[in-house]
């Protein structure tokens, strides 16, 4: 075996020893066969926790096809993952064009289930008009964009994960929540207790991140767009401000709403010298990272994931992971926890499984995950956490 593909398997076996729940589901799926003459086409995060999943549809007699996100792919799970016997695009230092191309590989295979993150294979499939039976979407992003600019365009069910109650609080909030707060402490090293952090939205991520930061000695102050999240986290005990006049205080700001331009020049303007920024939402635009080169001095790449950007008063800000999702596309990236996951790619699982078995009888379009799923993974997962207390 060639280093990466010694090193990818290693990585797996940890993680699927971690991942109880998705293992009991390939030992269920080997035996009903779920996806048997079917082919699975995917653009998710490629880490160790997505081998896992792949490998239970595989076990459930699926065909593979996938590509990794932009910025997030690991090589040596690519290379895991070719070794046995799936068909997967893509690698790290792939520019976003490279991206795009192996999406449309993924769909030039022509699947017949997709499971997406970000609504890209859906809308290409719309635009092709190439027939697929269903599929899933992970992520808060994609749904908005099936909700929104694919809004009745969709001739297929698509169940999206991220409607899931137990995602939201699993994954979304408390998992993010460690695991961004661990990136910042992993690729910074700088000490959390008494330090000033700004997180804007205050939805299921950005609660999470708040709570954590808070949990290990941060100050934190909370910038939110919608009312009556801006309460909530004030009745939560955050400062809460317009996120303008939280510019000078904060020390570090991490951007959570999964909008564009929420950190822009009028902020960039009033950040005091040595101001750290870092993004946790889906796509790399929250922060307008081109008009704060635009404006720089000088640029200097100070570690993989940690960029100076001088300004002409002077000042340096300094920029985590080029904007894009700390969590996954930092240095020597962990994502979300195993168990979450285990938890949150068993609602996948589970949800494919429905798509397989019942999309005749399902509507077309977005759709939230059946309320029978979401209680029967919330009792094996409760059940899986009482083992092991
Ligand atoms: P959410 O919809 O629950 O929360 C977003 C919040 O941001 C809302 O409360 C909204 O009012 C607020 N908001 C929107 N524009 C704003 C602005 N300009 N300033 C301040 N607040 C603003 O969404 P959720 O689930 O918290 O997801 C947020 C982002 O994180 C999405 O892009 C999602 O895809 C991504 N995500 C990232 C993960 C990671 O591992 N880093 C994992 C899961 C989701």
């Amino acid at each position: 075996m060639d280093d990466l593909v010694t090193r990818g398997t290693a990585r797996t076996e940890w993680i699927r020893s971690r991942m109880p729940l998705l293992r009991a589901a390939r030992a269920e799926f080997a035996v009903s066969g779920p996806f048997v003459g079917r082919r699975i086409g995917m653009s998710l995060h490629i880490e160790p926790k997505t081998a896992v999943l792949l490998e239970v549809l595989a076990a459930g007699g699926a065909e593979i096809v996938a590509t990794g996100n932009h910025g997030s792919t690991q090589d040596d799970i690519v290379a895991f993952l070719r070794s046995q016997g799936m068909t997967v695009f893509g690698s790290r230092d792939d520019t976003l064009d490279m991206h795009y191309a192996n999406v449309a590989s993924v769909l030039e295979a022509a699947p017949d289930i997709l499971l997406d993150n970000g609504g890209d294979l859906v809308a290409g499939v719309i635009a092709s008009g190439a027939s697929v039976i269903g599929g899933t979407e992970e992520t808060t992003s994609g749904g908005n964009r099936l909700r929104g600019e694919l809004a009745g365009r969709v001739p297929f069910p698509v169940i999206v994960i991220n409607d899931s109650m137990l995602k939201a609080i699993g994954e979304n909030r408390h998992a993010v929540g460690q695991s961004v707060v661990e990136s910042i402490m992993r690729i910074t090293n700088l000490m959390i207790p008494g330090r000033r952090f700004v997180v804007a939205g205050y939805g299921w991520c950005g609660r999470g991140i708040a709570q954590y930061l808070r949990a290990f000695g941060g100050k934190v102050a909370v910038a939110e767009i919608d009312e009556l999240k801006a309460f909530e986290a004030a009745m939560d005990g955050y400062r809460v401000d317009d996120i303008g006049n939280l510019a000078e205080w904060g020390e570090v700001f991490i951007t959570a709403t999964g909008q564009p331009d929420v950190l822009t020049s009028t902020v960039f303007d009033r950040l005091q010298n040595g101001a750290v920024l870092a993004n946790a939402g889906h796509f790399p635009w929250e922060i307008d990272v081109a008009a704060l080169k635009a404006t720089a001095t000088g640029v200097a790449q100070l570690d993989s994931a940690i960029e100076r950007i001088d300004l002409a008063d002077g000042r340096q800000l300094i920029l985590l992971a080029g904007g894009r999702m700390m969590n996954l596309a930092g240095r020597e990236p962990k994502g979300n926890s195993l168990e979450s996951m285990d938890l949150g790619f068993l609602l996948q699982s589970l949800s494919l499984e429905r798509i397989a078995t019942s999309f005749a009888s399902l509507p077309p379009g977005a759709q939230s995950v059946p309320d029978d799923i979401d209680r029967e993974i919330a009792r094996r997962m409760v059940r899986a956490m009482a083992a092991h207390r």
